[in-house]
C-alpha cells in the first residue's frame, strides 16, 4: 500500500451520511487538537497496543529520513487509552491531510473512562503493509533513531516527550511509551 492513503480512507470508509463521528487519538491527537469538536472525553480501545513502529515522513522526518511514530498494534487483552472527540465529518478533510502517512481509518468501540457507556468511533492505524511501516526495534534504538529525527512538525522527540506528559496528566501508564521516554532523555 502507498504510503499516502488520503484518497483509499476517502474511498473505504464515507462519511457524509453521518451527522457526527467519535474519533480516537492515541498520539498526537491527544495532546495537539487543531480542530474543532463537539465534545471531548477521556476514553480507551481494548485489544491494541501504542508502538513506534511506523515511518513519518512528513511531520517527524522527512523522506530522505523518516522519524519514529504511533501506531497501533493487535493485542488481545492489551487496553490503550486515549481522548476520544466528536468531531462533524468534514473534520476529516483535514484529519486525513494530517494523518496520511499510511493510516488508515477504521471503526472500533470506545469506552468512556470516566463514565459507564461506550461509543462506535475512528481510530487511524497503520499495518505493516504499508510503505511507510518501519516495525519493531529495541527500545534504546527506537530512542536514538527518534533522537536524530525531525521534521516539518519539529524534532521526533517531542512527540514523544508531550505525548508521555499528556499521559501523566490522565494518570495513564503507558509501558512502551515511558521506556522510550526513559531511553530519549538519556540521550538529549
Ligand atoms: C492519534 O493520535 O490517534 C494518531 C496517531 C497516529 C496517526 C493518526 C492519529
Amino acid at each position: 500500500m502507498s504510503h499516502n492513503t488520503i484518497s483509499l480512507n476517502k474511498q473505504r470508509q464515507p462519511l457524509a451520511h453521518l451527522e457526527s463521528v467519535w474519533l480516537f487519538g492515541y498520539g498526537s491527537l491527544i495532546y495537539k487538537t487543531d480542530f474543532a469538536y463537539l465534545d471531548t472525553k477521556p476514553a480507551c480501545i481494548y485489544g491494541w497496543q501504542r508502538r513506534f513502529w511506523q515511518g513519518s515522513h512528513d511531520h517527524r522526518g522527512t523522506p530522505q529520513a523518516p522519524g519514529r511514530v504511533l501506531t497501533l498494534i493487535e493485542a488481545p487483552g492489551a487496553r490503550c487509552a486515549g481522548m476520544a472527540y466528536q468531531v462533524t465529518p468534514d473534520t476529516f478533510e483535514h484529519l486525513d491531510h494530517r494523518e496520511k502517512n499510511g493510516y488508515l481509518r477504521v471503526f472500533t468501540p470506545l469506552h468512556w473512562l470516566h463514565e459507564a457507556g461506550e461509543a462506535e468511533g475512528i481510530v487511524y492505524l497503520a499495518t505493516p503493509d504499508n510503505a511507510a511501516y518501519l516495525g519493531p526495534a529495541s527500545d534504546s534504538e527506537i530512542a536514538a533513531h527518534i533522537a536524530s529525527s525531525a521534521g516539518p512538525s519539529g524534532p521526533n522527540s517531542e512527540y514523544v516527550l508531550k505525548l508521555a506528559q499528556a499521559l501523566r496528566a490522565m494518570n495513564e501508564h503507558d509501558e512502551h511509551v515511558f521506556a522510550i521516554e526513559r531511553e530519549l532523555l538519556k540521550l538529549l
